[in-house]
């Protein structure tokens, strides 16, 4: 029976680019949907941007663009690198919609009238100076346990922590670097504690996996605190209504948002949203996450679909981590890599497709990207494994049969085997096992291998007598190679189109596993996948490294020498430097009045700057150029500076940025003239933004 399933996976925060961490999700999700796909389900797969908040909105503000214009962007490079990963959504939307905005808002209303929503005047830290209160992560300031300096305001990265962002010592906006203070404010709460007979009945359901609903327990014993939805303007998004000023919550439209996607979707293809998110709704629910945020699907959000009098999710399937060499991904190692660069380096996405599905066999333990064993098992596999069938029998039936497989298959019993896999294959896709389902297609790649090994059609081919045997045998491979290509297909469906168009078969579905392929004309057999040179996967990791790692100081010279560097000529410029348009726009260089500039005691080439960004505050930045300047020579002077920076820890304090200098690159051979800092145009002011 056709069953209809609707797909999601979680929504990624329009401030960041994809990386391969988040494409565990996507793919896993990915597989599973093309399966269902395959099986001739009506499965519909929607996602979107997750575009609120006060991060969104700062750091539009610090690029000098509007959250609109951010959130746009963002969205064509989300949907450009999940095009490159063959992440083949049906509606990929953006929570910032008008869809979104009237479903969170009746959802809000329906909450309110059932008694659900609460007001309360709470304390929280304020930004004095940015008039802004200040989410966890943007306040810093000494650990209350263990006094580790820096730390952010929800817990505690040196002895793991965590707490109250108003029991951080010396606390300090990361946003102005103003001290906050405490205010209050009216909050709304959603009474998460009222829903916890449904939310203890419907969590063990068998909604969840044993390891998530064992976490659920957890939860349910440290008690269920109310939650707070609102947050008080300036913030980047939907005003609560009857509530001027107060805004929700990124969280409470964020799930919303796949509901939003769905509607225009819905409205699009002429589809009846409440068939799938009335309360009586037939329809399958399905929804891949990352372990961290099970709390807010597997609590807030059936509490809301429940008391909005929608229907609930069928299931929620979710994912551990990626790691990377076994190790978190690191910036300074390369290995927080971005779907971009694997991209820019033609690495083939379908490898990283292939690979992940090995690993995945749908609990919610990590998966480890080993980059070795990635090279190693995906030439074996997909290369040395299952292309090879092809690649060593398709060219006998154009040289010798005319491009026609023969009348029949001489080898049953192997066929059969083939045919029989295609039940417990289908299963493991089901249960998201997909290590198992590539285990065993695998396995019966090393089968039709051997076959071929056995027969040696190569020399077949040189006894005329044996002509028969050798159409036979070609045609048992080609076979062969065709269901291993429909078991493939979720997990590589672009190979799979190609080897479509090498057969000349129409799309490959899952029912087709029963039909013999014979009396059929093929096309010319053209190489269908290389292996992976394991230096493109060296140059992706230098890629990062250059790409995301901060200078390291004594900053302000060196970067000045890239200056000068990108300024030669081509051939004196080594190809891991150049940078794409959109690699430099994520460089903010702001014009800053030096306000201040000092000799640093014990340094002998720092001077420290305050330098003033007019309306976006002050920045200490300690630079490398006492042997041009003289501290006094510099207040007053207007120049340019790196506001982006990853601030530094520097033997004497914070170094908040970069000023830019001109220099010759060490080993330049001729006269050192010196070194230079840059300064704008007369009429250029503190904080203008340098494009
Ligand atoms: O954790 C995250 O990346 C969130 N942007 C996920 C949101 S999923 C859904 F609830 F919208
Ligand atoms: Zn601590």
């Amino acid at each position: 029976m056709s069953r209809q399933i609707l797909v999601t996976s979680a929504l990624p925060y329009a401030n960041g680019s994809i990386h391969l961490g988040h494409l565990v999700e996507y793919i896993q999700t990915d597989i599973w949907v093309r399966f269902q796909k395959m099986r001739g389900h009506d499965c519909r797969y929607v996602c979107a941007d997750d575009t609120h908040g006060t991060a969104i909105m700062l750091r539009a503000e610090k690029e000098g663009i509007t959250p609109e214009t951010l959130i746009g962007r963002v969205w064509d490079e989300h949907t450009r690198d999940f095009a490159g990963f063959h992440i083949g959504f049906d509606h990929y939307y953006s929570t910032h919609s008008e869809e979104n905005r009237e479903l969170a808002s009746a959802i809000y209303l329906r909450l309110k009238e059932a008694g659900l929503i609460e007001s309360k005047t709470i304390a929280q830290l304020y930004d004095p100076v940015k008039n802004l209160f200040l989410p966890d992560r943007f306040i810093k300031g000494e650990c209350p346990k263990c006094g580790a300096a820096d730390q952010y305001g929800d817990n505690c990265e040196v002895c793991g922590a965590t707490y109250n962002p108003t029991e951080l010592k010396n606390p300090v906006s990361a946003v102005s670097g103003a001290t906050p203070v405490h205010r209050d404010s009216e909050h709304y709460f959603f009474r998460l504690g009222d829903c916890e007979a449904f939310l203890r009945e419907w969590t063990t359901s068998g909604t969840l996996q044993s390891e998530a609903a064992n976490k659920m327990q957890e939860w349910f014993a440290s008690g269920l605190n109310n939650w707070d939805i609102s947050r008080d303007a300036p913030y980047f998004g939907f005003e609560i209504p009857g509530a001027p000023g107060k805004y929700f919550y990124v969280w409470l439209d964020a799930p919303v948002g796949y509901m939003a996607s769905f509607a225009k979707y819905a409205a699009d293809h002429g589809l009846d949203f409440d068939a799938w998110w009335g309360a009586d709704s037939k329809t399958e629910l399905v929804h891949f996450i990352g372990k961290d945020i099970l709390y807010f699907h597997a609590l807030f959000w059936p509490a809301m679909l429940k008391y909005s009098g929608h229907r609930l999710p069928t299931a929620i399937y979710a994912h551990g981590f990626l790691t990377v060499n076994g190790q978190k991904m690191s910036k300074s190692r390369g290995t927080f890599i971005t779907a971009e660069s694997y991209l820019a380096q033609k690495l083939n996405p379908e490898w990283l497709r292939y690979y992940y599905a090995a690993k995945l066999n749908g609990s919610m333990e990590d998966i480890d990207l080993n980059l070795d064993d990635f090279v190693a098992r995906v030439n074996s596999d997909l290369v040395g494994k299952f292309i090879n069938i092809a690649s060593r029998t398709a060219g006998f039936i154009h040289k010798n049969f005319g491009g026609k497989l023969a009348d029949g298959v001489a080898n049953i019993e192997l066929i059969g085997a083939f045919q029989a896999a295609a039940d417990s294959i289908a299963a493991h896709y089901e249960a998201r096992d997909y290590a198992k389902a590539l285990r065993e297609i695998m396995a019966l790649a090393d089968r039709a291998n051997q076959y071929v090994a056995d027969e040696k059609p190569w020399e077949l081919a040189k006894k005329p007598e044996a002509v028969y045997r050798l159409h036979e045998v070609c045609t048992v491979a080609l076979n062969c190679f065709r269901l291993l290509t429909l078991y493939l297909k979720p997990v590589l469906p672009k190979l799979a189109g190609e080897v479509e168009a090498f057969l000349d078969v129409p799309p490959l579905a899952w029912g087709d596993a029963q039909s013999l392929f014979i009396r059929h004309r093929i096309n010319q057999y053209k190489h269908l996948m290389t292996r992976i040179d394991p230096q493109s996967i060296e140059a992706m990791v230098d890629a990062n490294k250059l790409n995301l790692e901060p200078t390291p100081a004594p900053a302000p010279v060196r970067h000045a020498e890239a200056q000068v560097h990108a300024a030669q000529p081509a051939t004196a410029t080594p190809a891991s430097e150049i940078v794409s348009i959109d690699d430099f726009a994520r460089i903010d260089l702001r014009i800053a009045r030096i306000a201040h500039a000092e000799h640093v005691e014990g340094a002998d080439k720092l001077l420290r700057l305050t330098l003033d960004l007019g309306e976006f505050g002050t920045r200490q930045v300690f630079a490398g150029i006492k042997s041009a300047y003289a501290p006094e020579a510099l207040v007053g002077r207007l120049t340019v500076m790196v506001a982006n920076l990853a601030p530094r820890k520097m033997k004497f304090g914070m170094s908040e940025g970069m000023v830019l200098a001109a220099s010759y690159p060490e080993g330049h051979k001729g006269e050192a003239p010196g070194l230079f800092i840059l300064s704008p145009d007369s009429g250029a002011q503190p904080g203008m933004k340098v494009k």
